[in-house]
């Protein structure tokens, strides 16, 4: 598959913002406000929020003119599918709420504790439910200052994709499965990650891939940046012709900050459309 084929992806993680009050009404604005063509567009609440966000989104007016419409997406899964696991949350659980998770957030390898081989264990709990899957990997800053950023990353996904089926995983599916290139230095700290760099990382990332054995040299895998993504610096990752789009942390909560950076995006899945045309 040609890089023009993998889909551009726009995916906002709420982290733990808004409640049910107040989540429909913030998903009904930004859906109306990014109807672009060519760009999936994902939501990610917290748990709780999920019916409301799946409400706000079902209308026409969250559709794009293309007839793609917002999807939910939950920030995390649990790796079982049921059983005695006080307040967590299974995959299958989420039929009819969400069709998208995300999986190894930083903020829960560091919180939770979570290991390359637990993050595995979720991802494919996820796929067997059905759930697209964005996988997210990045180094702390002192493994980048100590040029160590790519060795690290490449251990994330050997360590999480150790089970996975390299061909089943998004086969049918050029959006089951996506990675996202998230520096831990960058998450939350308005500090940005380079375009270039990002550029270099999606391409070590894609030499894993093909390493583990994924079809094309893991050229069909969307590679995600993410880390202080806003409408100041979406550009700069959407040139990238390696970078398919962004996880949207602290910026999603806000409309303005969406309709610009998926705006954005949507100018990149016009050009690879047209150039793959
Ligand atoms: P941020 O978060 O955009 O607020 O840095 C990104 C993320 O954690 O996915």
């Amino acid at each position: 598959m040609i890089g023009s084929m993998r889909p551009i992806i726009v995916a906002g993680n709420w982290k733990m913002h808004t409640t049910p009050a107040d989540a429909g009404e913030l998903a009904r604005t930004i859906a109306a406000r990014t109807r672009v063509d060519g760009v999936i567009r994902v939501l990610c609440p917290p748990f709780v929020c999920l019916a409301a966000v799946r409400d706000a989104v079902s209308g026409p007016d969250a559709a794009a003119p293309d007839g793609s419409g917002v999807a939910v997406g939950a920030q995390d899964v649990h790796h079982e599918a049921a059983g005695a696991f006080t307040g967590a949350i299974s995959a299958p659980m989420l039929a009819g709420l969400a069709t998208w998770t995300i999986v190894g957030h930083s903020e829960r390898r560091r919180d939770a504790c979570e290991t390359d081989e637990l993050i595995g264990r979720k991802l494919l709990a996820a796929r067997a439910a059905g759930l697209r899957t964005i996988l997210c990997v990045g180094e702390q800053l002192a493994e980048r200052e100590a040029g160590r950023a790519s060795d690290v990353v490449d251990r994330q996904l050997r360590g999480c994709l150790a089970a996975a089926d390299p061909v089943a995983i998004n086969a049918g599916d050029a959006a089951a499965f996506a990675i996202a290139y998230e520096p831990v230095w960058a998450i939350g700290t308005g500090r940005n990650a380079r375009g270039a760099d990002a550029a270099e990382m999606a391409a070590a990332i894609r030499q894993t891939l093909a390493a583990l054995g994924f079809p094309n040299g893991g050229a069909d895998v969307p590679v995600l940046y993410g880390g202080s993504v806003a409408s100041s610096n979406i550009d700069e990752f959407m040139a990238e012709p390696s970078i398919d789009g962004a996880l949207v942390g602290g910026a999603s909560l806000k409309p303005d900050e969406m309709a610009a950076i998926v705006a954005r995006a949507g100018l990149t899945a016009a050009a690879r459309a047209g150039a793959g045309a």
